[in-house]
């Protein structure tokens, strides 16, 4: 069994991008287990509270799923061309304090994917993020790209990815994902 954690760069109730998620939760082989995390508690970055209370509760804890995971699944909204803050926000704190970046990161891989109402899929998100990952030293699986454009015409109102070409892309993904993951075991 592997076990992935994945992470929506959006807070909302509604996101486009936790949806999507979930949908690749419902959709993997049994042999993939998919934890969702969640980043709605991270503080705003401030190295006046990191150097006087430490690295907060939750970002330790999302650190230590992090760590513990064979592979890390990133879903990602994209803002005015680039990655929303929030996500950023969280990846920076993770990535406190440095000398720990190998330990939660390191070599880990990552599958990177994305939902928008709009046209181009997240594409300049998911290129934004390819710096601060090189960054961290991750393992960036780049065997399949995953670039959900239109996504309000493809969920219901519950969040159900009802749209079958969309649902079997995302269980392609998925399925790929997981068999590196299989093929590639951690050390
Ligand atoms: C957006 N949105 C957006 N969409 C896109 O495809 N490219 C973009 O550059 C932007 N820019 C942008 C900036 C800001 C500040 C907001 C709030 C929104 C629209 C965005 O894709 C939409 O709000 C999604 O629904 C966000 O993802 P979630 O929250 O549904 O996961």
């Amino acid at each position: 069994m592997t076990r992935v954690v994945a992470i929506s760069g959006s807070l909302r109730k509604a996101s486009f991008n936790t949806w999507l998620v979930r949908a690749a939760m419902d959709l993997a082989p049994p042999s993939c287990a998919i934890e969702v995390l969640s980043i709605r508690d991270v503080p705003l970055y401030d190295g006046d509270l990191e150097a006087t209370t430490g690295v907060p509760p939750a970002v330790q804890s999302l650190k230590n799923s992090l760590a513990g995971a064979d592979g890390i699944l990133l879903s990602t909204p994209e803002y005015n061309g680039g990655i929303p803050g929030v996500l950023k926000n969280a990846i920076d704190w993770m990535s406190r304090p440095a000398a720990d970046i190998a330990r939660v990161f390191g070599e880990r891989p990552l599958a990177l994917m994305g939902a928008t109402p709009g046209a181009n899929g997240t594409r300049f998100a998911q290129q934004a993020l390819l710096q601060p990952f090189r960054t961290l030293g991750v393992r960036l699986w780049t065997e399949q790209t995953l670039y959900l454009a239109g996504a309000r015409k493809v969920f219901d109102p519950q969040g159900q990815l009802i749209d079958e070409t969309v649902r079997e892309l995302v269980r392609k993904f998925i399925a790929g994902f997981a068999a590196f993951l299989e093929r590639n075991p951690r050390q």
